[in-house]
């Protein structure tokens, strides 16, 4: 049999047999590769005599023809033969309903934090943050507290080291000393946080909310602070007039110092703010005590101003109807489906979580 035959019938038997693409492919390359066996018969022809080489060369390309066409037609049932094998084995069910879109809520104190910083960024005041973990200088020492203060006791403060020099902040006031320290008066910031102290019942957690206040300039005066938190207020319960009382106080970083009370009444079982006399203690708030300004290297003579620290979670509580503090962290998906906030940017098909 001569060479050409000879190919031809290995091939054919070949593609007789079970081929995969990796094994045709191979088959490919041994024929019409760089070295392969029909490529080499081309490359024979030169030295073919002249009567001959005519008849060869159209043998050899009759049976090059025939073989690629066989091996293609064989390549394109080997592809179709895997694809049938892939959709069998994957098959989609396409009248499975669609998954629903799980999107998560925006947490009631996270949404009251975005609330006041936007009812405060308003009248000027920009957002500074401090860091929960504090030295015992800005949370105490640098705002006027004596190291005989009560409020440094263990069962108020966590403190993180046998020297109590570390302590997990217990408010937000230190974020007025960073704030003063790094910057040069005129200040005016809102400092929003988490702040800490060893307490725990239906209205006192041991992680609570903060937001300090802080307004530093040369003629700012207690008629200015009752005008800001006067206009935070009826912003914040979105009411046209309230009821608002200053009771005096004591802070070791103000002088005077007040507690700001709220009016309000219960009607049909829920909170009416600026109706009713019944009060609720909301803030704390004074003038900046002079030992503070001195501490960061403010000229007391020059520059006053007032400080006040309102507790979040009250506010939330108030306004959105939330009666136990604690539910705000116990991570409870199903109170924050009810409670949380939907995020603006909810899209057309969002159907909610109900399912
Ligand atoms: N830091 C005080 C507190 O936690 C609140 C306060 C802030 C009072 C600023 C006066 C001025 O109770």
């Amino acid at each position: 049999m001569s060479d050409l035959k000879k190919i031809k019938e290995e091939t054919l038997s070949k593609l007789r047999s079970k081929l995969d693409l990796s094994q045709i492919n191979e088959l490919k390359s041994d024929l019409f590769g760089k070295n392969g066996k029909i490529t080499n018969q081309f490359k024979k022809i030169g030295s073919i005599s002249d009567s001959e080489k005519k008849k060869y060369a159209s043998e050899l390309n009759i049976i090059k023809d025939e073989l690629q066409t066989l091996i293609n037609l064989k390549i394109s049932e080997i592809e179709i033969l895997e694809v049938n094998e892939k959709l069998q084995k994957e098959k989609i069910d396409v009248t499975l309903p669609e998954r629903p879109i799980i999107r998560g809520k925006i947490h009631p104190v996270s949404q009251t934090i975005d609330e006041i910083s936007s009812i405060f960024s308003e009248i000027g005041f920009s957002v500074e943050e401090g860091p929960d973990v504090e030295n015992e200088y800005n949370n105490f020492t640098a705002l006027n507290t004596p190291d005989y203060h009560p409020a440094r006791d263990m069962h108020d403060t966590f403190y993180l080291d046998e020297k109590k020099q570390k302590l997990l902040r217990t408010h937000t006031s230190p974020v007025q000393i960073r704030t003063m320290i790094k910057g040069k008066p005129p200040f005016k910031i809102i400092a929003p946080g988490r702040t800490y102290r060893s307490d725990s019942d239906q209205t006192h957690a041991p992680m609570f909310h903060q937001v300090e206040g802080l307004h530093i300039d040369k003629d700012i005066n207690m008629g200015h602070l009752k005008g800001c938190l006067n206009y935070f207020i009826k912003e914040f319960f979105e009411v046209d007039k309230i009821k608002m009382r200053f009771r005096p106080s004591h802070f070791p970083f103000t002088e005077p110092s007040a507690e700001v009370d709220i009016g309000y009444k219960i009607k049909d079982g829920k909170i009416v703010i600026g109706e009713g006399d019944q009060w609720l203690e909301i803030l704390g708030c004074g003038m900046v005590h002079p030992n503070v300004l001195k501490n960061v290297n403010v000229d007391s003579d020059k520059f006053q101003g007032y400080a006040f620290g309102i507790g979040i979670d009250r506010l939330a509580m108030l306004k959105y109807g939330i009666n136990d503090l604690r539910a705000f962290f116990e991570c409870d998906y199903r109170w924050l489906n009810h409670f949380g906030f939907d995020p603006l940017d909810v899209p057309t098909n969002y159907r909610g979580l109900s399912r």
